[in-house]
């Protein structure tokens, strides 16, 4: 049987990463075929070659447009066929271009309860407006930043006025988030149709 391909997206620590080969990488269903990081140094890019998996650099300071940096990307990506590109902390605003050829098959993690706490620094900011609660959001992407269809979202009561701690905290809801919202994809338990998030669960 062929396995639900899925491609990663990162720039930093990838631990979101992390979770989703610890999730995947004996699975019959899901494959976890390639990571991309615009950074050098991503740690993701160790953790992707310990696990493995195919993983490339692709320097955006190259380029000199996003748009064409966006295109050695899709090169890049199509060259696997995923089924799924997944972003987990990667920190580039992705062209139109990008997320039109993907749209449907292109989902975000975000360390907040969106549509509240859009764009960075969300746990500082949580902390300061004294909320009651936080969270992490998995959404399809799409032409508005940080604002396409949720698939689900995770949250927990604020017990602490250190970002740093809540940070913590909202990283493990993340870790457990991420990995059952992309097997309920690959499962065509969820789904986008029309615009919105479907949910055959
Ligand atoms: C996560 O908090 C994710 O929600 C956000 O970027 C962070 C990435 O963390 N989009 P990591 O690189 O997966 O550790």
């Amino acid at each position: 049987m062929t396995k639900f391909n899925i491609a990663v997206l990162i720039s930093g620590n990838g631990s979101n990463l992390q979770s989703l080969i610890d999730e995947f990488k004996s699975s019959q269903l899901v494959n976890l075929s390639c990571v991309i990081s615009n950074k050098q140094e991503a740690y993701g890019l160790e953790r992707a070659s310990i696990a493995n998996i195919n993983s490339h650099f692709i320097d955006h300071k190259e380029y000199n447009s996003r748009e064409a940096f966006d295109e050695a990307m899709i090169m890049q990506l199509d060259h696997y066929k995923p089924d799924l590109i997944v972003l987990a902390g990667f920190m580039r605003i992705l062209s139109d271009t990008f997320v039109d050829k993907y749209m449907g098959r292109l989902i975000n993690i975000h360390p907040s309860l969106l549509p509240k706490y859009k764009g960075l620094d969300t746990h500082k900011r949580v902390i300061d407006a004294q909320e009651e609660y936080h969270g992490a959001t998995v959404h399809y992407v799409d032409n508005t930043l940080d604002g396409g269809p949720i698939c689900a979202q995770s949250s927990i009561k604020v017990t602490t006025n250190n970002p740093k701690e809540l940070q913590k905290d909202i990283h493990k809801l993340e870790h457990e988030l991420y990995p059952s919202v992309i097997r309920d994809i690959s499962e065509q338990k969820i789904y986008l149709s029309e615009g919105k998030v479907i949910k055959n669960k």
